[in-house]
């Protein structure tokens, strides 16, 4: 088996825990578009998604999904149970990182709006603790460099990312080196910097169930309780 086999297999097994005939809320990223396909395959069966990035819409209406506005959805008062995304990096705690593609403060929107956030990654991405992966931050412009020297005070190495330009305008910072021994309060601290529109970090709202894909099958772990 290899990646694309187990991102698809994590992504089908998604389908298990969506709620019929409601709103389903769809992340981004190359896991997620797996899960798009399989969730056009069975369009009928859902009211439509939301969707957290210019790239899945397009690939959900290419799916035959039909998609929502959130504040449309909100106001209609639709129900939203599951949200179901990727992650860059999970821990043990069901704690990620996210922002690899960008889409992380739609993602966070997004993933807030619903019920349950269901999270569908190969075994690749479990980690011990987080940070290995650069953490992305998504900043508006002009604070672009205080932000990477608050970063460098926390003794981590920000990049900008090169000629990308988030669906909301601005620019992503991808710090390295980062020591994340306690996942909430980082998030906390980074979400109140000036400038910082949305940290990578999904530590305190983490995600209810993770579907990991293995050789071996689909593990489910969920929340205690
Ligand atoms: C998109 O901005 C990210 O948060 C993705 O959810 C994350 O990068 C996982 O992407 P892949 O499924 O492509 O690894």
């Amino acid at each position: 088996m290899n990646q694309d086999d187990l991102k698809r297999a994590a992504a089908r097994a998604a389908l298990a825990e969506l709620v019929p005939d409601t709103l389903v809320g769809v992340g981004s990223g190359s896991t997620v578009n797996f899960f798009i396909e399989a969730l056009g395959e069975q369009a009928a069966r859902f009211a439509g998604a939301v969707s957290s990035s210019e790239r899945s819409t397009e690939r959900l209406r290419a799916a035959g999904v039909r998609v929502f506005d959130l504040n449309e959805a909100v106001l209609a008062g639709m129900a939203r149970p599951v949200y179901v995304d990727g992650a860059d990096e999970i821990d043990p705690g069901r704690r990620m990182i996210k922002g690899g593609g960008g889409a992380l403060t739609r993602e966070k929107i997004v993933a807030g709006a619903f019920d349950r956030f269901v999270c569908i990654v190969d075994a690749s991405k479990q980690v011990e603790t987080l940070g290995r992966f650069p953490l992305p931050i998504e900043v508006i412009p002009m604070a672009r460099e205080l932000v990477a020297a608050r970063a460098r005070l926390l003794g981590g190495s920000p990049v900008l990312r090169e000629g990308f330009v988030t669906d909301n305008g601005n620019q992503i910072l991808d710090v390295a080196g980062l020591a994340i021994s306690d996942p909430v309060a980082l998030e906390e601290q980074i979400d109140h910097w000036p400038g910082v529109v949305t940290v990578g970090l999904f530590a305190r709202a983490p995600a209810s169930v993770v579907l990991v894909a293995t050789a071996q099958g689909v593990r489910r772990v969920s929340a205690p309780g």
